[in-house]
């Protein structure tokens, strides 16, 4: 069987053409998902209900024609699969119940309920059977650290500084959360492959606010973990790490978790991707997601210059983080135009 591009590209093969999928491709910026999400009601009930997941996970790829698929879901249904209250306020982003001491952590459960989780597993196999051959499906899960950041502080915030806090004050607990995060992601992962992902990312959005020596504990570390017990199931699993933010971390990043791919984020400096990074693995990245919502001549300048840059090796081309609800669709259509010129 010919493998698709994304899964050459990541397998190490250099191609003419870079393969193109976006971060957060299935969502807000297209009109087809908004009319969905207000039909589903919540963010949730659309994320559990396999027919409308599949629906808005192969909306992208029938507008744009993607070389990869993401499965619609989010990463914190793993804190609500080991019951943690959650729920998205309109507008306002994730809220959670905050788990911050032992005895929270005491009630949660020790493993994901599998009740929770079956509707993603049926949305990977719906997707799976409806995409054309050539399109890979993409699952994954937050890496720990960053999960931990919203379990802990029960919504996103700017500087991580409850989850920080509570690894300054109890180590002890905070090892413990983030070892029940790498067994569960690590299932979850390999659940998504056996339903038929043909690759996992592991989304590290808050890798960067780490010092030195926290990320390799906190981020470096468990995701490694992650790594070895998915291969321990399926040896041939595809890989890719998306520690966000980390810069000149991301080469031990890499050969010390052991993953097959790294994403890229828009501030990282390309000749050290160049020197530095793509000689160890596959790169996936870095055009700024503001960049693409403007538009214009710097925007096609921008993407030649990192197909310039990336080309040579190999190369998924993406955003440095997730697209803009406000990206204007011909920004997309422009993009996809550039890269398969
Ligand atoms: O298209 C895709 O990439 C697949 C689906 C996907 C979503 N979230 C859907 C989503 C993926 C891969 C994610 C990852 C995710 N979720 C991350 C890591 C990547 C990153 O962006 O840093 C994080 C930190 C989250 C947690 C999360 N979920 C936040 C902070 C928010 C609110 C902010 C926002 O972008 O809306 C969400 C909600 C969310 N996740 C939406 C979507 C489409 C919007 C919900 C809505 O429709 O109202």
């Amino acid at each position: 069987m010919t493998q698709s591009l994304y899964l050459r590209a990541l397998s190490g093969e250099t191609l003419p053409k870079p393969p193109l999928w976006l971060m957060r491709q299935a969502g807000r910026y297209l009109p087809e998902y908004r009319e969905l999400r207000a039909k589903a009601g919540g963010f949730l009930d659309l994320c559990y209900n396999p027919e409308w997941a599949a629906e808005v996970t192969l909306q992208p790829i029938r507008r744009f024609g993607f070389d990869a698929a993401i499965l619609f879901s989010d990463i914190l249904v793993i804190p609500h699969a080991l019951g943690q209250k959650l729920w998205f306020a309109q507008g306002e982003g994730p809220r959670l119940e905050p788990v911050a001491d032992a005895v929270r952590f005491g009630e949660i459960r020790d493993e994901i309920d599998p009740d929770v989780l079956a509707p993603v597993y049926e949305t990977v196999r719906r997707v799976k059977a409806a995409l054309p051959k050539e399109t890979a499906l993409i699952g994954f899960c937050g890496a720990p650290w960053t999960v931990a950041t919203y379990m802990v502080a029960g919504r996103g915030t700017p500087d991580q500084g409850p989850a920080k806090a509570l690894f300054q004050r109890d180590p002890a607990l905070f090892a413990r959360l983030i070892d029940r995060l790498v067994v569960n992601s690590a299932a979850y992962l390999n659940a998504q492959i056996d339903a038929g992902v043909d690759a996992v990312q592991i989304f590290d959005s808050w890798a960067g606010s780490l010092g030195p020596e926290d990320f390799k504990r906190w981020c470096i570390e468990p995701t490694r973990r992650i790594v070895d017990l998915v291969r321990g199931r399926h040896p041939q699993a595809k890989i890719i790490g998306f520690p966000r933010g980390a810069g000149a971390g991301i080469p031990a990043y890499v050969r010390d978790t052991g993953i097959d791919a790294v994403g890229l984020e828009t501030e990282i400096e390309r000749s050290f991707v160049r020197e530095a990074i793509q000689p160890l693995v596959p790169v996936q990245g870095h055009l700024d997601p503001q960049l693409l919502r403007a538009g214009g001549p710097e925007l096609d300048r921008e993407i030649e210059a990192i197909r310039a840059a990336f080309g040579g090796g190999p190369f998924v081309f993406n955003l440095g983080h997730g697209i803009l609800p406000d990206t204007p669709i011909a920004h997309v259509e422009r993009l996809v135009e550039l890269v398969r010129a």
